[in-house]
């Protein structure tokens, strides 16, 4: 700063501020902001960042400066540069500036113990305003108190926190361990389109208008699936890709309509092989970000067994909670529910007997966003079991009850009846919940966990027919060959999920790579020869091109550096994440376009509400 103020400023200080900004004039930076220590003492430095914070003491100005490395105090003295400390009156929150100065020890009582530059300050001799700034929306801190809405809306203010640069930073390491350790296996990284043909994973497709062509549209990829298998009968063997995939489907705090795969592909492997390649790159990501070794190989479970044992089939193995099938044993109840229901299951909760009845009520509601309609209970007190159903349980059901649930005096025991997939969300959800709540999930544990056998098909009773599991590209297994078109609902699939802490963070099959097997597997979907012809003609054909076997895994980037970091939605792991709505609230995405856009493409909005 060269022009002295006079100590009197306009009610607009931001604006008058401004004619004392300057560039950059030739300085350099020297060292980051969380990086001095003691033993830089007598240094000559010169910092640049922002102003966390500014205090006035005794004549002297502290400020706080901080940039990505951390920050660091910096003192301005009237006794070693007046001017610099005189001017130094104009600085506020985020105001951006260099200083140039000396490092030195802090006085006695002064360290800062929980600040790594906690020992030393910085004496200004000199600085420069690079800019201004308005008072931010929320502050910028570690911790912050605003709604997200407002963080997304100024997302570039709330990724000056330290939190958010750190998840942007971890982000940023794991790509680097999944390129590094993809590379040296021989790994070939290609870019496959963005503007394509529809490929089905189970979300509606983003459609985008071709100017060239009116009436036609590209898919945004739901994934690159095609195109990688395209690269196998192109001879590439092993292809990856750092891809972005655009779905269409209801938000959740692990979805995003863009999100990034680690997406994999492999010639001449089966499962064992592309799943040792997945643990290796796991533990190669673990290794490189978190200096921590995970056991290998991952544990595997069938589907059956997973959904058997924990009602989903992503399991969380970090706790117990394990849910017992008691169809058999209450066949015969004088409990209706019980006795007509094609499937009884139960979930004990260890001293879960102090649960309020209103707590229960909670539970309840919780329940029925899984479809349930209610949820019976009991409770083990010392000489009697108190629950509204106990009346009408016999004492061969008590006693089986009692035994297959191991029960003890305190614990509950939750009951859910009915259609099997709505007593399997719902005590499989509820399951996760009441761990959570009661605190049962340890901390600082990352249980790995394949779930293989897969159906090849499930049943969608709003389209009320059979739809892939995965997707119409994966391999049934040898024994179901025959049963893709005579019994669909009993064949399996050669696919596999990687499930880490109850996340899905990955899934990949082996692929059909006989043409004839691909028709029937689009026959069996119920696509006529022509329909399977006209969307998937281009496979077709490859397929019939000497297609090697193959088969490859795509991992949910998003998902995995969420958990890493600790955060509990994927949009904190994500530079400029869309709402639940799917809007961009920085810049207002999506939005209208004008009339002569419209035209140009060929299209007309139809009228809305009212008119429509
Ligand atoms: P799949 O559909 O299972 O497989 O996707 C792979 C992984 O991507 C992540 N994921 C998502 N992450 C954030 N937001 C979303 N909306 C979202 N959808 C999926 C999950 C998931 O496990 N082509 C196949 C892979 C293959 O067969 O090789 C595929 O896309 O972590």
């Amino acid at each position: 700063m060269t022009e002295r103020f006079d100590g009197q400023y306009a009610p607009d200080l931001q604006r008058e501020h401004q004619k004392f900004i300057v560039d950059l004039g030739g300085w350099a930076r020297s060292h980051s902001c969380g990086q001095l220590t003691r033993s830089d003492a007598g240094a000559d430095v010169c910092l640049m960042g922002w102003v966390q914070f500014r205090r006035d003491h005794g004549g002297l100005i502290f400020i706080d400066l901080r940039d990505f490395g951390g920050l660091t105090q910096v003192v301005f003295s009237p006794d070693i540069a007046p001017v610099a400390h005189e001017n130094a009156h104009i600085l506020r929150a985020e105001y951006v500036l260099a200083v140039r100065g000396k490092v030195r020890p802090r006085p006695e009582g002064m360290v800062n113990p929980n600040m790594p530059t906690g020992e030393i300050e910085v004496v200004v001799h000199d600085w420069k305003l690079y800019n201004t700034s308005k008072t931010p929306p929320f502050p910028i801190e570690e911790r912050c108190e605003a709604g997200e809405n407002l963080r997304l809306a100024w997302r570039y203010l709330d990724l000056r926190r330290p939190r958010m640069q750190a998840n942007l930073r971890l982000r940023h390491r794991v790509v680097q361990a999944v390129r590094c350790h993809l590379d040296e296996g021989g790994f070939v990284e290609v870019e496959t389109p963005v503007l394509t043909k529809s490929t089905p994973e189970g979300a509606r497709d983003f459609l985008v208008p071709s100017r060239l062509n009116p009436g036609e549209f590209y898919a945004l990829p739901q994934s690159p699936q095609l195109f990688k298998q395209l690269l196998m009968v192109a001879g590439l063997d092993r292809y990856f890709q750092i891809v972005r995939c655009f779905r269409d489907e209801d938000l959740r705090a692990d979805r995003q309509p863009e999100f990034t795969q680690v997406d994999i592909e492999m010639s001449f492997v089966d499962e064992a092989r592309v799943m040792t390649m997945a643990e290796g790159l796991m533990a190669r990501i673990f290794k490189d970000v978190m200096g921590r070794v995970i056991p290998l190989p991952f544990p595997r479970m069938r589907w059956n067994e997973a959904m058997s044992r924990y009602g989903v089939d992503k399991p969380d193995t970090r706790f117990g909670l394990e849910l017992v099938d008691l169809t058999e044993v209450t066949r015969n109840s004088g409990f209706k529910l019980f006795a007509q229901a094609q499937l009884v299951k139960a979930m004990k909760v260890p001293g879960g007997a102090v649960l309020s009845r209103k707590e229960i009520d909670d539970l309840l509601e919780f329940v029925k966003n899984y479809g349930a309609q209610g949820l019976a209970w009991i409770k083990f007190k010392p000489g009697e079991w108190q629950s509204p159903i106990v009346k009408f349980l016999s004492d061969i059901e008590r006693k089986h009850i009692a035994e297959m649930l191991d029960v003890r005096d305190e614990d509950i025991v939750f009951f859910q009846a009915g259609d099997p997939s709505m007593v399997n969300a719902a005590l499989g959800n509820l399951r996760v919940h009441l761990a959570a709540r009661l605190n049962l999930i340890p901390e600082n544990t990352f249980n790995f966990l394949w779930v293989t056998d897969f159906p090849l098909y499930e049943y969608d009773e709003t389209e009320k027919r059979y739809v892939a599991c995965h997707h119409p590209f994966t391999s049934p297994d040898s024994e179901s060959l025959e049963m893709m078109t005579s019994d669909p609902s009993k064949a399996r699939a050669r696919a596999y999920d990687i499930v880490l802490n109850g996340n899905e963070i990955g899934g990949g099959s082996i692929r059909i790579h006989s043409a004839d097997v691909q028709r029937r597997m689009f026959q069996a979907l119920g696509f006529s020869p022509e329909s399977a012809d006209s969307r998937f003609g281009f496979l077709l054909r490859a397929l019939e091109q000497g297609a090697p076997p193959h088969g490859g895994i795509a991992l949910g980037l998003d998902r995995i550096v969420m958990l890493l970091s600790g955060a509990s939605s994927i949009r904190e792991v994500i530079a400029f994440p869309k709402t639940q709505k799917a809007s961009c609230l920085l810049t207002d995405a999506p939005s209208g376009v004008s009339s002569a856009q419209l035209r140009e493409l060929g299209l007309r909005l139809r009228e809305t509400a009212s008119g429509a």
